[in-house]
């Protein structure tokens, strides 16, 4: 058993999904812990990214995928924006409901490692927005409010895949 209530994914409804995480003291031991499940549950889903919320801890983690494998980043802030695009989201705390979201092209996002170092991260397209939609989860906030409404649209498990975070 955990100590922290992690739980599997939660879905919209839930109230600590629109709970603005607290940050986390990189010494904290649990937190390993926590990354880890929350790298499996991603990687189990085939996601994008996850903000710890959606397992039911409030803590400013999110996990995300990159082509060298999983990563993790605490305390994250957005530092940096830069320019305007829209693309077709979806998320796994809402399963198989896509619609368009405007986004910025390119970020800068800054936080902490598990070591509690300072990583600064250089982020443009499919990432920028993985990290904008992972920091918008720490914040209680979901992509469904910010998408355009008319564009909204529930897809095939299979078409969804790949594309929630
Ligand atoms: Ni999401």
């Amino acid at each position: 058993m955990d100590s922290m209530g992690i739980k599997d994914i939660l879905l919209y409804g839930e109230d600590v999904l629109r709970q603005p995480a607290e940050p986390v003291d990189p010494s904290d031991a649990q937190l390993k812990e926590l990354v880890d499940r929350m790298i499996q549950v991603l990687q189990d889903a085939k996601g994008l990214g996850l903000a710890a919320n959606q397992i039911g801890v409030p803590k400013q983690v999110i996990v995300y995928d990159t082509p060298e494998g999983p990563q993790a980043l605490l305390n994250p802030k957005i530092v940096r924006r830069e320019g305007k695009e829209v693309e077709i989201e979806g998320c796994l705390s809402i399963p198989g409901l896509q619609g368009e979201v405007h986004r910025a092209t390119s970020i800068t996002v800054e936080g902490l490692d598990l070591q509690g170092n300072t990583v600064r991260i250089k982020a443009e397209g499919l990432l920028a927005r993985v990290f904008q939609h992972e920091l918008d989860h720490l914040n209680g906030s979901l992509f469904v409010d910010h998408a355009d409404p008319d564009t909204l649209q529930w897809v095939t498990e299979e078409s969804s895949e790949n594309k929630e975070q």
